[in-house]
Parts: structure tokens; sequence; C-alpha cells
């Protein structure tokens, strides 16, 4: 078992590079399984998550091995189509792997994902869609069994702009004869990134980015090389840590205008933000101030994902911000831990109420999730004293070494292994 021990209370200064993008990079990994050439992914984060897709990658006969922070992975040969209640139950979006099984063999086994961290996963879009497309899906005793003599391509409208399910029924347009016309289809740049890997792999794909994506299926895919874009996500982390603390820091690679509605957030609170052509800088001097209701939304909205981390960033602000959570039910359950450490947040069902407090100070914490997990190192380095933060394996899915990029941050940080 490994910790965080955190001592705040100091300004950052310095540069990081921001790793490539998670939800980038798990999509485009089940993406693989439609090539039959060889795929080399570059900018791949080494993540707890990437770890486990590699381990389903493998079981279903694919080689994946690490070169440096390129991932190559041979899906030349399958030789099966299913996938371990173990393995299901390593990653919660493992669902993703359905439409590209069921593309590439015809049929596909897995187990239900279940729920997680956040509350109920419900895939029932991916599955209402994967039948419109002509699959059989049994749902019984927990398992999915589904199979699929011909995929062929019709209209699919999604009653919410769910990303998994978007990026599933990309894959499995990809495998179906005719064309797929998504509708009401998640935005998130992170489907643009997966739509441009298909492409590099010779898929005829287009729309990703706006609401309508339009697959042409039936096309043989080959290998490709393609680098996996910035992570958006640790970019708004390390934001709220700059912001946190105080300082200034320069984000390598970052993108604003995947960003705007983060920094849009950080600017209203004081930090000063400029964007750069190689990435964003950010400094903050003076005791941030409250902002205006942030309510997570789908993208172009603000990301659900960097909720727990600005609130972090917002605990010791002058004046009180109300948040909204709008996509999942349970993504506060980093408030608790954030009042042992002196913060006053107020929930009441989807809204939170931050009361800026003159301090913060150190505690003994643990992780709930992946995002308050780093919510808790953000806070932490605002604290004064020393925290520790347990269960830190929730931030090792995301965050490929948050203590290397924090410490480049010259935040005082480490990483200490513990007894259970
Ligand atoms: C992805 C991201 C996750 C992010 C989330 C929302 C990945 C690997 N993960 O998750 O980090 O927090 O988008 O931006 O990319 N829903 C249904 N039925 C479905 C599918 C979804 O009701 O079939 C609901 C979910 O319960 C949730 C909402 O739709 O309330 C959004 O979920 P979705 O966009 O699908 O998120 P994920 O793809 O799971």
């Amino acid at each position: 078992m490994s910790q965080l021990l955190i001592r705040g209370g100091r300004p950052l200064r310095g540069e990081v590079t921001i790793q490539g993008a998670k939800n980038s990079v798990l999509p485009i990994l089940a993406a693989t399984l439609l090539t039959g050439g060889q795929v080399r992914l570059q900018n791949c984060p080494r993540l707890r998550d990437v770890d486990a897709s590699i381990r389903i990658l493998r079981a279903l006969g694919c080689s994946a091995e690490w070169e440096g922070d390129c991932l190559l992975v041979d899906a030349a040969v399958l030789n099966s189509c299913s996938i371990s209640d173990i393995l299901m139950r390593e990653m919660r979006s493992s669902a993703i792997f359905l439409g590209a099984i069921l593309a590439r063999c015809g049929q596909a086994e897995l187990s239900y994902p279940g729920g997680c961290e956040l509350g109920p996963r419900p895939i029932d879009l991916h599955l209402s869609g994967l039948r419109k497309l002509g699959a059989e899906i049994d749902e019984a005793g927990g398992l999915l069994r589904c199979a699929a003599k011909r995929l062929v391509g019709q209209e699919i409208v999604l009653s919410l702009p769910s990303v998994g399910a978007t990026e599933n029924l990309m894959l499995a347009g990809c495998g179906a004869e005719g064309v797929t016309v998504i509708s009401n289809a998640a935005r998130e740049p992170e489907i643009v990134d997966l739509q441009e890997f298909l492409k590099a792999c010779g898929a005829e794909v287009c729309g990703a980015g706006t609401s309508t994506v339009t697959v042409r299926g039936g096309r043989p895919l080959h290998g490709c090389t393609y680098a996996i874009m910035p992570d958006r996500i640790v970019a708004a982390t390390y934001l709220g840590a700059i912001a946190s603390a105080g300082g200034e820091g320069f984000l390598r690679n970052a993108r604003e205008e995947h960003l705007s509605t983060v920094t849009a957030v950080l600017r209203g609170a004081g930090c000063e933000i400029r964007v750069e052509e190689a990435g964003i800088a950010c400094c903050c001097r003076e005791r941030l101030r409250a902002v205006r209701p942030v309510r997570t939304a789908p993208y172009p909205g603000f990301p659900t994902d960097a909720q727990a981390v600005l609130m972090a960033a917002l605990l010791c602000s002058r004046g009180a911000t109300v948040f909204e959570e709008h996509i999942f039910e349970n993504r506060y359950r980093h408030v608790d831990e954030l009042i042992r450490m002196g913060a006053d947040i107020r929930v009441s069902g989807r809204v939170a109420v931050v009361s800026g407090v003159e301090a913060l100070h150190g505690a003994a914490v643990r992780c709930t999730d992946l995002r308050g997990g780093a919510a808790l190192c953000v806070a932490a380095l605002a604290a004064e004293g020393e925290t520790s933060v347990s269960e830190i394996e929730h931030i090792d899915r995301g965050y490929a070494c948050m203590e290397q990029d924090l410490g480049m941050l010259q935040a005082d940080i480490r990483r200490v292994e513990t007894e259970r």
C-alpha cells in the first residue's frame, strides 16, 4: 500500500508536461481491435487503467508492449471474444470493448460493468444502439452475450450525449455495412481523438466534436502511428494545484481550447492565465475569491471530472461558491475528506456550497475515487502542515505519476510505502 505525504503552504513554481489523455487512450486501445496491423501509440500514459486495458487485449490474443512512452499493440490475431469478470471489474469503462469485439468477431461475451464509485453506471444506451445495428444481446445473470452475424448501419439517436455510448457505437459502426449516424452524440475532445485515430487506420468517420457523428463502415482497417492528445483533466488538476497553493507554473502541451470553462472559473477567482502556443501559464498571487455557480454539463460545458479539483482550489477563497453536479449521482464523496482538512462545505443533493475558510490544516485523508483523490492533493498543497493521502490506487488510475508532476512544480510531495 502506498500513500502520498504532502506538506502544504508553499507556493508552486515550475513547469510540468501534461501526459496523454486517459479518456482518449482507453477507447483507442479498444479500437486497436478493429485493425489487422500494428498500432503505435505515442504519448501513451502509464496508468492503472491502461494496464487493465493491456491485460484485456492480451487475454483476447493481441500483443501489447511498451517502448518508452509508446505502446505497441498488434491485433492481427484474435483468439477470444470474451472478457473475464475479473478483468471487467478492474476497469468500469471496459464496456467500450463491446462494440469493437462485436465488430471484429461477430460475437462478444463480457460481464455487466455494474456500478462504480460515482454511482450506477448504466450502459443501456450502448446496448440499445448496438441492438439497432443488428446485435442480439442477452443480459441474463450479469453476463452480456452478444451476437451479430452482420451489423448494418442505421441512424441512432442517443437520449443523452453519453461519451462511452458514442464511442462504442463509432467502433461498432466501423464494422457495420453502410452508414451509421449517431445523433445527439457526445462532443468531448476525446471523441475527436478517437475519430482521428480511426481515420489514421483508414476508417471513414466524420462529425466528431459535433452532435452528429457519421461512420461509413465495412472498410478493412490497418495499423498506424498515432499520438494521444494531452489530458485536459490532468491539466485542470494542475491549474487547480497552482490556484490552491499560489505561485506560478507552466503546463506544457495543455490546450486551452479544451479547458475554456475551467480557465474561465479560475480567471473569475483571480488567477492570471496566459495561453501560449506550447501550453498554458498560470499565476496566482493573492487569495482567490468565490465565483459564480459552477454547473457540470456535457462538453462544451464544465467537465464533471474537474468539479472536485476546482472545488479543492476554492476552499480558502473569499466568499461562497455553489457547485451543481449534473452528470453523476454520487460525485461529492471527497467532501467529507476535505472537511477533515478544515473545509466548510455543505452538500444537499446535487448542490455543494463551499464557503471559503481562512486556512486548511493537514490531516490523514483517503481517496474515495480518482478525481476526488486528486482534489485531496490539491487541497493539501494549501494546507498548513502535512497531509497523508491514502488509497492512492484511485489516483494511479488516471495520473501517470502525480508526485513527480507536482514535484516539477516544486511541491513538497512524496510517495511512501505503508503497511496495510
Ligand atoms: C466518460 C469518462 C468519464 C467522465 C464521463 C462524463 C471515459 C473513459 N470516462 O465516462 O471520465 O466523467 O464521460 O464526462 O471516457 N448514462 C446512461 N446510460 C448509458 C450511458 C450513460 O444513463 O448507457 C448516463 C451516466 O449514468 C451518466 C451520464 O449518462 O449519468 C454520462 O455518462 P457517460 O457520458 O456515458 O460517461 P462515461 O462514458 O461512462
